[in-house]
């Protein structure tokens, strides 16, 4: 099988040559090593940037040859599309949003017209080499479009979406101009992946206040798909780093180093160069460390390696010249002959290089501001071979979620960078080996290959369940059996739902009057003396009997069966009795400190509606209401329905289902159809028989044999089945 990874970059470095020629260098990162562990499963390609602009289609098309050989297939930009997608949208708006940088975000149009410009070229370019049953796993924040629009050209697609860096907090979020379109085109995916479980809660809540859909914990229905949400860390090669240090050309780097800086302790700080790395901070906190433990002074390097990066984005090249002034500054006050305390590297170190700093370093200074993951860290400690070394750990990057045997600290607070260096030195070794014991046992298990197996698995289970789904959805051809059962029967039961079911939702009850078009539809339905239809409600009797009393032949049920009307007479199911005052004003306390919630009061039912709420306020009022009422509600007798948007309390003895027992046992029927939105239906699908017809209107029920995904396909549905009479 095919698996086709796209992402911004591909792996690999294309660089003209001096024949004019063209060289390919592939740069094993730590996402292209995670998905190597695939290769025996799966046919990998990798679709992306291939970091060079031509400006000839003749060399374009020589490139694409030569890198397919690769199972590279290069997506090429222009420099006005690299500047306003990669440069403008990606770096100067999301990448500083998504990392908490509010005011460095910049919202301009012509960056979003080419990041959506930019996002449907690689679409074209996906849709040109894969077929349906490739896995396509798009890779990170510059792609967001991309699930959707692949969605909308192949809706069969299996596509997968893994965000690298931070989700951030819906009030940040919600910022972006944009913000419906990027959720739209994520929910294009089967899974959205993140780091941690906070990037996944932001995410969730993002989606439910942006797009108004709810999850079910962390699934959520877009069209009849099942998309999932899941946090899985990235790891790194534990394997590579754990060894590094009795490789040859890294202990050759180890003496190099030892003798550049000397018998001191080393502290080490790897960042590209980026001012969510926090370096400014990390610099002031190891001045501030000098200044208050002098007796540290010419005994302590920080060796700090800067990568260079996304240098012409104006924030990264105004951060450059912050980071000389402040290094100088430094060195300037404190240097020694033969003691510099920053040693500072402003370039890329090559694998053997980088590995000989880990291992030399008594201390890892990772202190990002915000950071999706952090890689550094974890290679750090698998590298450390002797377990003597100690990392110092921002609490926002995402790898603290699991590394929490480092010394935490908040990157603001720079004193505490300072008290974290000393802490770090003055470490008895039993503690220091404790503690990185712990923590390699931890990354040793969750390794790159793990991250992308885990990845593929929940992938896999998403694409399971939405086979499953397939069938639960009502389709033209179960439309068609139906309908066929309809026209054959002598006598038919059709049990409908009112609110979310023949009419939609509307926030205040009262406006959700039948319309002529649903007046008509029932008419019509029980003209035909072979039908028995009743409307199953919750509504009260005398709302019930306003509304569709004079339609000839109707059965009505109220108040979930507390009631119901057969042959033009009204029957009560049970006595009404007084309500426990204490149930009245536990309900009237939480309308009071609830902005928009109300109370009905039905003859047999009370009812708190919190349809209007704030979604997250709604849900955890509810909660409370009910963990309140539980105890009187046990002691008396009575049921507690957690319903769409509202809670409700009613006696034990009846519901929507007891209504159905009670029609089955009326008389014979050939033909049985249910059909309800809410949980208080569900008792009505658990009463019908196995060979009934049971359709559950939005999420998808266990209890109901079909789902229809919208209220407002339900009467073209009846319709059909009233016209197949007529065939
Ligand atoms: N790295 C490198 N050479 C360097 C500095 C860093 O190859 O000179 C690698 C490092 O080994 C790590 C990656 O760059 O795998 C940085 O990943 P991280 O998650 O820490 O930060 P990002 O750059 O993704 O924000
Ligand atoms: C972060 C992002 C990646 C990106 C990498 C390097 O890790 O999540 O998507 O590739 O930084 O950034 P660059 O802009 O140089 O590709």
């Amino acid at each position: 099988m095919k698996l086709f990874i796209v992402s911004n970059r591909l792996p690999v470095k294309v660089k003209e040559n001096e024949q004019g020629g063209y060289e390919f260098e592939r740069s094993a990162g730590g996402l292209a090593t995670g998905l190597s562990s695939l290769d025996s499963d799966y046919e990998t390609h990798w679709i992306g940037w291939p970091g060079i602009n031509v400006k000839r289609k003749t060399t374009e098309r020589a490139i694409t040859s030569s890198l397919k050989r690769l199972n590279y297939h290069p997506v090429f930009l222009s420099n006005i599309q690299y500047n306003n997608y990669y440069e403008g949208y990606s770096n100067s708006t999301l990448w500083p949003l998504c990392h908490y940088f509010y005011s460095y975000s910049q919202q301009r149009k012509k960056y979003w017209e080419t990041y959506r410009e930019v996002n449907a070229l690689f679409c074209e370019k996906v849709l040109e080499v894969v077929d349906d049953d490739t896995l396509v796993w798009v890779q990170d924040y510059q792609l967001m479009l991309l699930p959707q629009l692949l969605r909308e050209q192949r809706p069969n697609l299996r596509i997968g979406y893994f965000h690298h860096i931070p989700f951030p907090s819906y009030e940040l979020f919600r910022v972006l101009p944009e913000r419906a379109n990027l959720l739209q085109g994520l929910l294009g995916a089967d899974l959205v992946a993140f780091h941690t479980h906070d990037y996944m809660r932001h995410f969730i809540s993002a989606v439910e206040r942006t797009l108004h859909k709810e999850f079910k914990l962390n699934e959520v229905m877009v069209d009849n798909r099942a998309v999932h949400t899941e946090a899985l860390p990235m790891g790194i090669n534990y394997d590579l780093y754990s060894q590094v240090y009795h490789k040859k050309e890294v202990r050759r780097n180890i003496l190099k180093v030892q003798k550049q800086l000397g018998n001191r302790n080393i502290i080490l700080s790897v960042d590209r160069l980026d001012y969510s790395k926090g370096i400014l901070h990390r610099l002031v906190g190891f001045e501030s460390f000098l200044a208050h433990h002098p007796e540290h002074i010419g005994k302590v390097t920080l060796a700090m390696i800067v990568v260079p990066s996304r240098d012409k984005v104006e924030k990264y090249a105004e951060m450059k010249r912050k980071l000389d002034e402040r290094v100088s500054s430094i060195n300037g006050k404190y240097a020694k002959v033969g003691w510099t305390p920053v040693e500072y590297y402003y370039r890329s170190f090559p694998f053997e290089e980088l590995a000989a700093m880990y291992c030399v370093s008594d201390i890892a200074l990772v202190s990002p501001l915000r950071d999706g993951m952090n890689l550094v860290a974890k290679e750090y400690v698998a590298s450390n071979h002797d377990s003597n070394g100690v990392l110092i750990l921002s609490e926002m990057a995402g790898a603290a979620s699991e590394l929490k045997e480092a010394i935490l600290i908040n990157p603001n607070d720079t004193e505490q960078i300072a008290d974290a260096i000393n802490q770090a030195l003055v470490m008895p070794e039993e503690e220091k080996k404790m503690r990185m014991d712990r923590m390699k046992a931890k990354i040793s298990k969750q390794t790159v290959n793990k991250w992308a197996r885990d990845f593929m698995d929940e992938w896999h289970n998403v694409i399971v369940r939405n086979k499953q789904l397939e069938n639960k959805f009502l389709s033209d051809t179960h439309v068609d059996e139906i309908a066929t059962h309809y026209r054959n029967a002598q006598r038919r039961l059709i049990v409908l739902d009112y609110d979310g079911t023949l009419m939609g939702f509307k926030n205040n009850p009262m406006d959700a009057a039948p319309t002529p078009e649903i007046l008509e539809l029932l008419h019509s339905l029980c003209e035909d003396e072979c039908n028995k239809v009743v409307i199953n409600s919750g509504r009260d009797a005398f709302n019930l009997e306003q509304w569709f009393g004079h339609i000839n032949n109707i059965s009505l049920a109220a108040e979930h069966g507390a009631s119901y009307k057969e042959h033009g007479a009204w029957h009560d199911t049970i006595e009404r009795t007084e309500w426990n005052n204490q149930i009245l004003n536990a309900m009237q306390a939480f309308v009071r400190k609830t902005p928009e919630a109300w109370i009905e009061k039905k003859s047999t039912a009370l009812a708190w509606h919190y349809r209007d709420v704030d979604t997250w306020l709604g849900m955890l009022r509810a909660k409370q209401l009910m963990q309140i009422l539980f105890p009187i509600c046990s002691m008396e007798n009575l049921q507690i329905i957690n319903g769409n948007k509202v809670v409700e309390v009613k006696p034990n003895e009846y519901s929507k289902g007891t209504e159905i027992q009670r029609l089955l046992a009326l008389e014979h029927y050939d033909f049985m159809l249910a059909i309800g939105d809410d949980t208080t239906d569900e008792s009505m699908f658990r009463a019908m028989p196995n060979h009934g017809i049971t359709i559950k209107v939005g999420h998808i029920s266990d209890e109901a044999r079909y789902c229809i995904n919208s209220q407002d396909k339900v009467i073209p549905f009846l319709k059909r089945l009233l016209n197949s009479n007529n065939v």
